[in-house]
Order: C-alpha cells, then structure tokens, then sequence
C-alpha cells in the first residue's frame, strides 16, 4: 500500500488469496504515483464496503455522499451481493467466461471467488481503469503460478482496446458465452462517451448465449435536489457519477432478453428467499441480466 492509505491489506489477502490463481500480469506497469489528491470511485467504493484501500479525499468525499444518501453503504453492500447472485447464476447455467468491466478493488464475495465455487474451471478477466485495482490484484496473484483469473488495465470507455488486449485474447474465447459483467460502473460513462454504443459494441463482440450482468445508479427513488447534491460531489472526483432512469438503463439490454425478475430495484433482484435489510427501499439504483439473442 502506498501514501498514507491506512493499512489492512494483509487481512484482506490473506482471505483472497486462495481464489486469485493466475496472473496476466506480464504486460502491468507499476502506476508511477497513484492520485491521492481527489476521490476516486474504485477507492470510495472500498470505504462503503468497510475496506481500508482509501485516502483522506476518498474518505471526506464518501462520508459527503454518506450524509447526502444515508443508505449509500447498504446500496453497496446490496450492490456486492446482487453480483454474487448474478454470477453464481451465470456460472449455474453454464457460463465459464467471465469479464468483469469496472472491478473495484478486491473484495470478499469477488467474481473469481463465486465463479469458481461453482465452476473451478471458470475463466474470470478483470478489468479496471484505476490503477490502484492492479496494484492489489497484482500482489494477490504474484504468488499463483496457474489458475484462472486474469487482471488487465484498461478503460470501458475504450471497449476495442478491451477486446483485443493480449490478455482477453489469451483468456476468453468470445466464440463461447461470456458473462459480460458492468456492475456499477457504467454510471461513470456519460451520454457523450458514448455509453450506449460502448455497451452495443462489446455486446456485439458476444457470441449468442452471452449475458450482461448490468447494477447502475439511478435517480428514480431519491429526490431530484439528492440527485443533484450526489452527482456534485462525484463531479469533483475522478470520474463523474451518471444517474439514468429505469427506461435508459434497460436500453442498455438491447439486444439481450432479460431473465426472470427483469431489471428491477438493486436488491429485489432475486431475492424471494432472502431476507432484506430494513431500509432497502432507500437503495437507489437498478440491477438485471440478460442473455444475448
Ligand atoms: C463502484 S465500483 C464497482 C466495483 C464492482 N464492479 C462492484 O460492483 O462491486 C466502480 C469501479 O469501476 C471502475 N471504473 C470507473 N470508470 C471506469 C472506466 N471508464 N473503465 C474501467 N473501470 C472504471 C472504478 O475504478 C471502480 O473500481
């Protein structure tokens, strides 16, 4: 760990190494300096979660937003368990493949851990612009000769470069089913980035059979002035925070046709047989899968 984040990552490997097996870090350069100076998404994420991979401008703007959306930490913990039922769904029907856009910095209940409880022989690729997510994956695989888990440095803004990095080549073979995985990222793509055709041109690089696993933020069960006051304090961060409403989010599922519940309220997606927090409610954002026709 570097700068004055607090230290704790010996803990938090030592529970992930066992599922980080292997390592196409050839081509990873260390970051010359990681930006401690404003927020990042991945590392205020990490302190929503309770992790301790955060600066000082990470924990001062996430505690903003804490007090701006009370349930900003539930959403996140909601948010992580959507993506373990999400995968073990995808991995329980077959999906071997796993490209995991927007990774966050590794968490219990990661994507390879799940896919990998069900399917030791699943290949999971991980992607993230920040480096701060290489730095961590990097030491948790150093250690991992073989396995199945590969960790790449690149944008989803740039989804070409996605799909033909060395790594993604060697990893996935996109005749076969992927699990295209956009949790909580694509809110940090706007309209004029082209997030819409970002989405279209991965999806049309998947072969039929593929899913979309999609959670995104949403104004549609805050307030407009919370709305606000929450895209103001992303806005000073690293990357702008995008809220869409329901009909933009399930745009996104062109070409896929969503499985049973649909693209329903982030932590109603199925979960008949669970027990919701109180408060769910308040947890403001959207979650589905789809499967590409
Ligand atoms: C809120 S975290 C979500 C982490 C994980 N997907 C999850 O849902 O638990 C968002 C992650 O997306 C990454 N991210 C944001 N914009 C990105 C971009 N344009 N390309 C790749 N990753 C991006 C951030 O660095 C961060 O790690």
């Amino acid at each position: 760990m570097q700068g004055d984040a607090v230290q704790g990552d010996a803990v938090q490997a030592d529970e992930l190494q066992a599922d980080w097996r292997w390592a196409n870090t050839d081509d990873w350069e260390p970051p010359s300096e990681l930006d401690t100076a404003i927020a990042h998404p991945a590392r205020m994420y990490d302190y929503y979660l309770g992790g301790k991979d955060n600066f000082p401008a990470d924990r001062e703007a996430a505690e903003r937003i804490i007090a701006t959306v009370p349930y900003a930490r539930l959403g996140a913990r909601l948010n992580r368990q959507f993506l373990g039922r999400a995968v073990t769904f995808a991995a329980e029907r077959g999906v071997r493949q796993f490209l995991d856009i927007g990774t966050g910095i590794p968490a219990v209940g990661s994507t390879s851990e799940v896919a990998h409880r069900v399917a030791p022989d699943a290949r999971v690729v991980y992607v993230d612009n920040d480096p701060i997510v290489l730095t961590h994956a990097r030491a948790l695989l150093a250690n991992h000769p073989a396995g199945y888990t590969t960790v790449i440095q690149a944008d989803l803004r740039e989804p070409a470069a996605i799909l033909d990095h060395p790594g993604v080549r060697a990893a996935i073979d996109l005749a076969q089913p992927v699990a295209l995985m956009l949790v909580a990222v694509l809110h940090f793509v706007r309209e004029e980035e082209n997030a819409a055709q970002v989405v279209a041109q991965l999806r049309d690089a998947l072969a039929p059979g593929s899913m979309l696993i999609l959670s995104h933020g949403s104004q549609d069960f805050i307030t407009p002035e919370t709305a606000e006051a929450t895209a103001g304090i992303y806005s000073k961060s690293s990357a702008p925070l995008v809220l869409r409403d329901r009909a933009q989010i399930a745009s996104f599922f062109d070409g896929f046709d969503l499985v049973e519940p649909g693209l329903v309220q982030l932590p109603l997606w199925r979960t008949d047989d669970v027990e919701l927090p109180a408060d769910w409610q308040h947890v403001s954002g959207y979650a589905g899968v789809g499967v590409k026709r």
